[in-house]
């Protein structure tokens, strides 16, 4: 069986996400998405619309998905990979490069993002689409 695990923070999840999530799962049997915890959030200076829980209950729901953990450090990815035993790293290319250390424990992959969406494009529409304004 081949693993695969992936990471992010997949704030209301999207199409592009989706398309990432299908790719992934395809390249093996099981899919493990290593999902910022809120305190991670902070760290990075990303602010969430859902919250963790929010977000697993989504990623869960997933057909791509087989199971959901929290990324609390940047260092956490070494450990990860040999505790769910996983064949292959995939990320979006807008991270090529950057995994490349990992490639002594296994297959390190950047698929190609899809064009013209991510969380913040969606959250900033609806807040200048916000009824409530
Ligand atoms: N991703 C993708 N295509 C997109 C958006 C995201 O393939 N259009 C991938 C990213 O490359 C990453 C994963 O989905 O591997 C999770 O990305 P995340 O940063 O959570 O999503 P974004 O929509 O990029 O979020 P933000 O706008 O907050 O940066």
């Amino acid at each position: 069986m081949k693993r695969v695990i992936t990471y992010g923070t997949f704030d209301v999840l999207h199409y592009g996400h989706v398309n990432l999530l299908k790719r992934a799962r395809a390249l093996g049997d099981y899919l493990i998405v290593v999902l910022s915890s809120d305190e991670f959030n902070k760290i990075k200076n990303k602010v969430s619309y859902y919250t963790y829980e929010q977000r697993k209950i989504i990623l869960e729901a997933c057909r791509y998905v087989d199971l959901v953990v929290p990324e609390y450090t940047w260092e956490q990815k070494r450990n990860d990979i040999q505790k769910y035993q996983a064949d292959i790293f995939v990320m979006g290319d807008d991270w090529k490069g950057k995994f490349d250390f990992l490639s002594d424990l296994c297959e390190v992959v950047y698929l190609p993002r899809t064009p013209d969406v991510c969380s913040t494009k969606v959250k900033k529409f609806l807040q200048e689409h916000d009824a409530n304004k």
